[in-house]
């Protein structure tokens, strides 16, 4: 068995919760990118699993629809050394068959923890207030903080401790706003392009260094990194039509990648509609590390919960 210890204090008897990128500090963030690349060495190195969660229960309530995020977390917990238990809105459907208070209630006593994909962020920090374990995010209307610690995993691997030019081409949505906020934290400048109605959320914009423009050019000039997501999010179907038009001029095509620094890489936290937020040119091309960027999901979130469950995230 590997083991990975630290020496730090405990983080007290409060579970913690990680349910949007705000509740992760920059100190923390940086302990989580370390132990992610240390985890990520050990894997390719000595793939044994890691002491100290034997036989823990990872719950996990979904009530849409994953490839990443599912896959990442149940194999992060299986090399923890503990395992995971999948439920869909099919299974427990949460709210109906029975109350949000009930489900944390029932979960706390037999999970280390909840990770939860919810259409709603209001339902989440609901569970997460009746819970007594830690509850994560895996996606909400509203944020993706894992996703965000994969991304900025990403850079960190490609760029160092450099301070960068980041630019989010397309729609202001849950990964735009965790994105911003986790890379604002790092002391990257975020340029948040979107058009008029779809900006991020409002706090997002209170971060240091997050600035929004609607010029897609501008925002690409000079970029060290340009991502991009879906127009049209999970649950969004009804607006289809709508936001194709409205996003036509954000696509971001090899006119906008041409404009941005030789190195720059693109991301994009998938799954992606090929020829609508990006084209295939792009995606497949040099400078895309999207491919790594999914793969690094499984390392933010292991080193997360691996800190969660030593109870060393304050
Ligand atoms: N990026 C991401 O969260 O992918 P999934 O929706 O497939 O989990
Ligand atoms: N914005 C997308 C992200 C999927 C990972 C959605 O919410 O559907």
């Amino acid at each position: 068995m590997v083991s990975f210890s630290y020496n730090l204090p405990n983080a007290g008897t409060q579970p913690k919760h990680i349910l949007s990128s705000s509740d992760i500090s920059y100190g923390r963030l940086c302990q989580i990118l370390d132990l992610a690349q240390a985890m990520k060495r050990q894997r390719l190195e000595n793939p044994q699993p890691i002491a100290q969660v034997e036989n823990r229960m990872l719950a996990m309530l979904f009530e849409k629809q994953s490839l990443r995020t599912r896959i990442t977390f149940e194999t992060a917990m299986h090399e923890l050394g503990g395992h995971a238990i999948y439920l869909t809105k099919s299974d427990i459907d949460m709210g109906q068959r029975e109350s949000v208070y009930d489900v944390a209630k029932n979960l706390s006593q037999w999970s280390a923890m909840i990770v939860a994909r919810l259409n709603s962020h209001a339902t989440l920090c609901q569970l997460a207030e009746h819970a007594s374990v830690p509850v994560i995010n895996a996606l909400t209307d509203m944020e993706h903080p894992c996703q965000a610690l994969a991304d900025v995993l990403t850079i960190t691997e490609k760029f160092g401790d450099d301070a960068l030019k980041v630019a989010w081409i397309g729609d202001g949505n849950n990964v735009a706003n965790s994105f911003a906020v986790m890379a604002s934290k790092l002391g990257h400048n975020v340029v948040i392009c979107t058009p008029p109605g779809y900006e991020a959320a409002s706090y997002v914009y209170s971060e240091p260094n997050v600035e929004h423009c609607y010029d897609p050019k501008a925002a690409a000039e000079d970029a060290d990194v340009v991502y991009t997501d879906v127009w049209v999010s999970m649950g969004q179907e009804s607006e289809e039509q709508e936001r194709i038009e409205r996003f036509a001029k954000y696509q971001v095509n090899d006119a906008v990648m041409a404009l941005t620094k030789p190195n720059a890489i693109f991301l994009h936290c998938l799954p992606a509609k090929r020829g609508f937020e990006v084209v295939d040119s792009v995606i497949d091309g040099p400078k895309s590390l999207v491919f790594e960027q999914a793969n690094n999901r499984l390392y933010a979130q292991k080193a997360l919960m691996h800190l969660l469950l030593e109870n060393r995230i304050a």
